[in-house]
């Protein structure tokens, strides 16, 4: 696995690629668009002659996903206090929420307070507005005993243990909580990682007599 965080013209991807490697590549700015997307599409479509092209034999193939980062969900007002960035609309909020919160962003067309689900009975909304008592109440009678819901939004009145079906957090609160504050070591655990089972028949590689 490959990874240029500096992907400029995206050489490193281009290379990797021919040579059979996965490749992850990052740029900030627009090359992108302007050279790396029309440059691995020439190497994959088999028409990206240079470099290795020849001395690897590549002719072409393979394929890759290409995603834009979304802004910063949060931002701070001229107050110092976290609100949702501007940039972010209805849509992308209730999708970034999803992901946030390990539910499936699936909106659904009939009912306004379900945009996504965790389990068939489990569902999330989220919205900016400051949800009153009746509102709450109006969505727990809806959501009946059968089915619950995580309420993602900006403010409630009430206690939020009040509805039995409902769970309820406030957004900036709930974002801030999924984030890693202080932490500067992210490197892999590699010493703890389970074994895989060995297929059956398969002789353990450094068998010590007891099959452990
Ligand atoms: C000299 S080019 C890299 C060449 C490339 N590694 C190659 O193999 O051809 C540097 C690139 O890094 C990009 N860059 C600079 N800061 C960045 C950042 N923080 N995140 C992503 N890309 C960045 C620049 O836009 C520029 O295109």
């Amino acid at each position: 696995m490959v990874i240029d965080s500096f992907a400029g013209s995206g050489t490193t991807g281009a290379v990797a690629h021919k040579m059979g490697r996965r490749w992850i590549m990052v740029e900030l700015g627009e090359h992108c668009h302007t050279h790396i997307i029309p440059r691995l599409k020439k190497v994959i479509d088999g028409e990206d002659p240079g470099g290795i092209t020849e001395a690897v034999g590549w002719k072409g193939g393979g394929g890759f996903r290409y995603y834009r980062l979304a802004p910063s969900l949060l931002e701070k007002d001229k107050w110092g206090n976290y609100v949702i960035n501007k940039e972010f609309n209805a849509a992308m909020l209730a999708e970034a929420l999803c992901k946030l919160e390990g539910f499936t962003y699936a909106p659904s067309d009939a009912v306004y307070w379900q945009h996504g689900h965790s389990t068939e009975r489990d569902f999330i909304y989220v919205t900016t507005q400051n949800l009153g008592h009746e509102q709450l109440q109006a969505l727990s009678d809806e959501v009946g005993t059968e089915r619950s819901l995580l309420v993602l939004c900006s403010a409630f009145r009430g206690k939020a243990d009040r509805y039995p079906n409902l769970t309820l957090k406030k957004i900036p609160n709930a974002v801030l909580k999924r984030c890693e504050w202080g932490k500067d070591d992210y490197s892999l655990q590699v010493e703890n990682l389970p074994k895989a089972p060995p297929e059956p028949g398969q002789q353990a590689l450094f068998d010590d007599g007891d099959g452990k």
